[in-house]
């Protein structure tokens, strides 16, 4: 079986930190959202993986997969011009599948527990596609699946306005190369892409077998801030780390190579600290925050943040919290700051309080 990850799409709902590059290589717990989903196919024994690019600085995925052998993975990619929809993504991945199977998985989604079982079902079984569903209490927010009385899947439409029922999909798919028929016939929705929703539904249409299963783990679909920030405390609350005691670490917290807590500086967990941050004089990192590679912060307290690579916050006497800063990012203070901030930064931004 191949796999397929989608890193094209526009970002609009986490502008400014997509303006400078893909929402995918956004970090989550120190690590770009994608690398979650290429870690789930490796495990799952998928090592030749295509990487569809979108229009937002694509060379920057290129440059942090490289050809994949640092993940263990034979990456190839694969150019969308436009974000015309997933299933036109996916449809640009024909030569790339041949005859396989094929796994696409959604740069933006996160499921905890991996993909390997649900791998081995559809590799073992004889469906046309599989899909996975979660239950939502937002279902007009995804694509949502029909089932008739003896719960046999019979639908699937997406963000409709009456939802058939609770079950949404997982932004997920095994599929066969049967797909590629049903997308070359798909019409534009009414936001003007191809939708994947639409083939599926063609697909049991015309009589195909596909097949579901329901996800046991948690998932995330990260489009918003919020979103990012909520992934990033449920994967340091699962995150394998020492349980420290000491007066200035505690909690669950993973520091990184020459990450330097200095005396006068507090970090409680969980918590991650990247390579060669500094967490200086007067600061407290408290739960639930992520701070990248490089990163400095002086002087503030901050909480249930995403600090990214190499950004610094030098604000004596400020509480910054459900803060998401760009790398790069500078925040300073000159006099008295507002005690609780919330700051979500660009990268490489510039701001004085
Ligand atoms: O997350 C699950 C949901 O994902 C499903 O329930 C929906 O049925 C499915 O349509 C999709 O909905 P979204 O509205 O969240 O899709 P979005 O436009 O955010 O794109 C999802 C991912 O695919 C994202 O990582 C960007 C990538 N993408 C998207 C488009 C439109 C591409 O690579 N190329 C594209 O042209």
């Amino acid at each position: 079986m191949k796999g397929v990850i989608l890193h094209g799409g526009s970002g609009t709902r986490l502008r400014p930190l997509t303006h400078t590059g893909p929402k995918q290589l956004i970090k989550i717990a120190n690590k770009p959202m994608s690398q979650y989903a290429l870690e789930d196919l490796v495990s799952a024994g998928i090592t030749d993986i295509a990487i569809v690019l979108g229009d937002v600085h694509p060379e920057r995925v290129r440059e942090y997969y490289g050809d994949g052998s640092r993940f263990g993975c034979r990456i190839t990619y694969i150019e969308q011009e436009r974000p015309l929809g997933i299933a036109h993504a996916i449809s640009l991945a024909r030569d790339f599948v041949g005859d396989d199977k094929f796994v696409v998985y959604l740069g933006d989604n996160i499921l905890e527990g991996g993909i390997a079982e649900y791998a081995r079902k559809f590799e073992e079984g004889d469906a046309d596609a599989m899909v996975l569903l979660a239950e939502s209490d937002h279902p007009r927010d995804f694509g949502v699946a029909e089932f008739d009385g003896s719960g046999r899947l019979v639908g699937l439409v997406e963000k409709p306005r009456v939802p058939p029922s609770n079950y949404v999909l997982v932004g997920i798919y095994f599929l066969t190369p049967s797909i590629f028929g049903e997308i070359a016939r798909l019409k534009p929705s009414w936001r003007g892409e191809l939708e994947i929703t639409d083939a599926l539904r063609d697909l049991l249409r015309d009589g195909g077998r596909v097949g579901h299963a329901f996800v046991r783990g948690w998932w995330k679909d990260t489009g918003t801030p919020e979103d990012l920030l909520l992934a990033n405390q449920r994967i340091l609350d699962r995150m394998e780390a020492d349980f420290l005691d000491g007066r200035s670490v505690s909690g669950r917290v993973r520091l990184g190579k020459g990450a330097v807590v200095e005396e006068g500086a507090r970090v409680v967990g969980p918590a991650v600290i990247g390579d060669g941050a500094v967490i200086g004089d007067g600061a407290f990192v408290g739960p639930y925050t992520s701070v990248a590679d490089g990163a400095v912060i002086r002087g503030a307290e901050v909480e249930n943040s995403i600090i990214l690579d190499g950004a610094v916050l030098e604000l004596r006497g400020a509480r910054v919290v459900d803060s998401i800063i760009g790398a790069g990012s500078r925040v300073r203070a000159g006099g008295s700051v507002p005690r609780g901030i919330r700051l979500i930064l660009g990268e490489n931004s510039r701001i004085e309080l």
